[in-house]
């Protein structure tokens, strides 16, 4: 493609500069169009819109690929662990063995919350769904920590994003224990960082808990494959919060509040859902059928990016066998639904011919039930493990020169200029 594209607007033509990325469509930079052909582009949802450069993710839909600074999903839920995936997000180098031990050491020793923070939770009604107490919790988390809220200063950058990764488990079992009515487990600093989340929700004063490494691997890959996904509507969220210059702790709130959307975040409880409601193997024709004359969707299934398959559900279906056997749940009626629906899908021109793969949704639900979480932890976790991308991108942004603070035109609709009409007159 060429170095310039051109536009035509009344007879007049700009030359607009072609941007190449290492991979992926080119992206013609239009910046310059409103001073020069008095135009502003018109496109809702940004479907057609790069709104930053970034190095973080990669994806291509189309073959079903995504890479977080190179390195493809399925390597990094394979080989690797969260937090060295956090540090790569974060440092854009997967780390050297003593990187990577002081890196985990820092989180480690920092998954304690000021004891004062415990009683916010407190003025949470007792029935609070545990999203609504993350969104409040972590935008809170800036009266707290006020010494790591100047966005300008490096230094207090990264001992933010340190601190919310290292702090948001803590928050989201508070917020489960919190919801289900026990008492709040502390960190502890000798369990590694799914262990020590899982132990926070499940352990109870009248029982120790126990890890189990099976179990411990899921949480971990689980978090893995949400850790980051390019420029989605929560990591826009939060970079369009940060381009004001927000502390980062409210532009991950404001990116939990985006997340908590069913067409976002929820989708996976959906899935399960659906399959609950399909019920058993025998009527998943009639079910597929409802599908097909539209009464409904089937949830779990299609991504607006990818259009060969969701690289993440590979893995995520590997990770739901695995768990389901070590819970002793492998005859789960819902995993016989899900594997034949998955299959009659997959073979079916109807889906076939619109690209319908499974997502990492479709999955994810029964997994998390398996590993004892009710439907309403599921974006919890899902927010607990994307704020390592959403904190990488927020970073990215303020460390980019041609960052400016996100402010979209419109075409306005309404009403032309027109005279106050007073009450009497109306
Ligand atoms: N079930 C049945 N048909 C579907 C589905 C589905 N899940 N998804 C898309 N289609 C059909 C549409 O009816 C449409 O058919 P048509 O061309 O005959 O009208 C065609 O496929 C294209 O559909 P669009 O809505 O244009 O596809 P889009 O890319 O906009 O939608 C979306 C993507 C929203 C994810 C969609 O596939 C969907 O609703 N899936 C179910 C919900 C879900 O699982 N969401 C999780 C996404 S992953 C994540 O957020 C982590």
């Amino acid at each position: 493609m060429a170095d310039t594209a051109k536009i035509q607007v009344d007879g007049k033509t700009v030359d607009l500069p072609v941007m190449k990325g290492t991979d992926g469509p080119n992206v013609i930079d239009i910046r310059k169009i409103y001073a020069e052909a008095d135009v502003f582009t018109y496109d809702p949802g940004f479907t057609s819109t790069a709104s930053c450069e970034s190095k973080i993710t990669f994806i291509d839909g189309d073959k079903g690929v995504l890479l977080h600074r190179g390195y493809p999903i399925d390597q990094l839920a394979e080989e690797s662990s969260f937090l060295e995936v956090c540090y790569l997000l974060l440092h854009g180098e997967l780390p050297s063995a003593p990187q990577y031990a002081e890196f985990e050491s820092n989180i480690i020793h920092h998954t304690m919350l000021h004891e004062q923070f415990d009683r916010f939770f407190q003025g949470f009604r007792r029935d609070a769904h545990p999203m609504a107490i993350m969104v409040g919790a972590v935008g809170a988390l800036s009266a707290f920590y006020h010494d790591s809220t100047n966005i300008n200063d490096p230094e207090q950058r990264m001992i933010s994003a340190h601190r919310m990764i290292a702090k948001m488990p803590t928050i989201a079992a508070r917020a489960f224990k919190y919801f289900r009515g026990q008492p709040f487990v502390y960190p502890r600093n000798d369990l590694n960082y799914a262990e020590n989340f899982l132990r926070m929700c499940f352990s109870v004063p009248a029982e120790e808990w126990v890890p189990n490494p099976v179990l411990t691997r899921a949480m971990d890959r689980i978090f893995i494959l949400h850790a980051d996904h390019e420029q989605n509507a929560s990591t826009s969220t939060v970079r369009s919060a940060g381009s004001s210059g927000a502390n980062p702790f409210a532009c991950i709130a404001a990116g939990i509040a985006c997340l908590w959307g069913p067409a976002h975040g929820g989708a996976n409880e959906e899935a399960l859902n659906m399959l609950a409601e399909i019920g058993s193997v025998d009527r998943i024709p009639e079910y597929v059928q409802g599908v097909k004359d539209r009464r409904y969707r089937l949830m779990g299934f299609g991504h607006r990016v990818y259009k060969n398959y969701d690289p993440r559900a590979k893995v995520m279906q590997k990770t739901c066998h695995e768990v389901l056997a070590e819970v002793g749940h492998q005859d789960d009626p819902l995993l016989k639904v899900a594997v034949e629906l998955e299959k009659i899908a997959l073979s079916d021109p109807y889906f076939v011919e619109r690209k319908l793969y499974p997502n990492v949704d479709f999955y994810s639900g029964i997994t998390l039930r398996a590993l004892g979480f009710p439907a309403e932890m599921f974006t919890v976790l899902f927010s607990l493990a994307r704020t390592v991308g959403w904190i990488a991108q927020w970073k990215e942004m303020i460390e980019d020169p041609a960052y400016k603070i996100s402010r979209p035109r419109q075409i306005y609709t309404g009403s032309g200029p027109r005279d106050y009409v007073p009450f009497d007159k109306r």
